[in-house]
């Protein structure tokens, strides 16, 4: 089963909740709401942050997750190490996937870039098998394009 969001008309809406505002907690605190808010049948959206050798967690809404995830560890520390989205289709068969919740079947992890570089990661989970397809790939590639500029990244940590 395919879900058709609308990612234009998402960006856009992330460009606006964000736009001018130099808060980059806040602004992805707004983030993973709008996210959580718009996309149906998932279970967790949020940001983990790129700390020297290891993933810290940030905004998020879903249940409880973990706080550290080393690099190159699970899906989240996959697709920071390599700078690139990993699209899963089934958790059980992405080995060292780190299950923060039972309940999730798929998850996609973006990059969010500075300057080129991994700074952070949008990592989003769902209950179902299968959940995202290639079109939440380049819809979610291209919200984050779009966010990137927009943050200010200054006293994060
Ligand atoms: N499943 C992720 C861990 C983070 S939680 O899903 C929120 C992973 O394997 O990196």
């Amino acid at each position: 089963m395919e879900f058709r969001t609308d990612y234009q008309a998402l960006a856009a809406q992330a460009e606006a909740l964000i736009g001018g505002v130099p808060h980059c907690i806040a602004n992805l605190a707004n983030l993973s709401a709008l996210i959580y808010q718009n996309l149906p049948e998932i279970n967790w959206a949020g940001f983990y942050f790129l700390q020297g050798n290891r993933l810290v967690l940030g905004p998020f809404q879903g249940k409880p997750a973990c706080i550290e995830i080393p690099l190159g560890k699970g899906v989240c520390g996959t697709a920071a190490q390599e700078n690139r989205t990993v699209l899963v289709p089934d958790v059980h068969q992405f080995p060292g996937h780190i299950a923060c919740d039972s309940a999730s079947r798929s998850e996609i992890v973006v990059p969010v870039r500075k300057q080129g570089k991994v700074a952070a990661v949008l990592d989003i989970d769902s209950p179902l098998l299968c959940r995202f397809s290639e079109g939440d790939r380049q819809g979610l590639e291209k919200l984050v394009l779009g966010i990137e500029e927009h943050l200010s990244w200054t006293a994060v940590y």
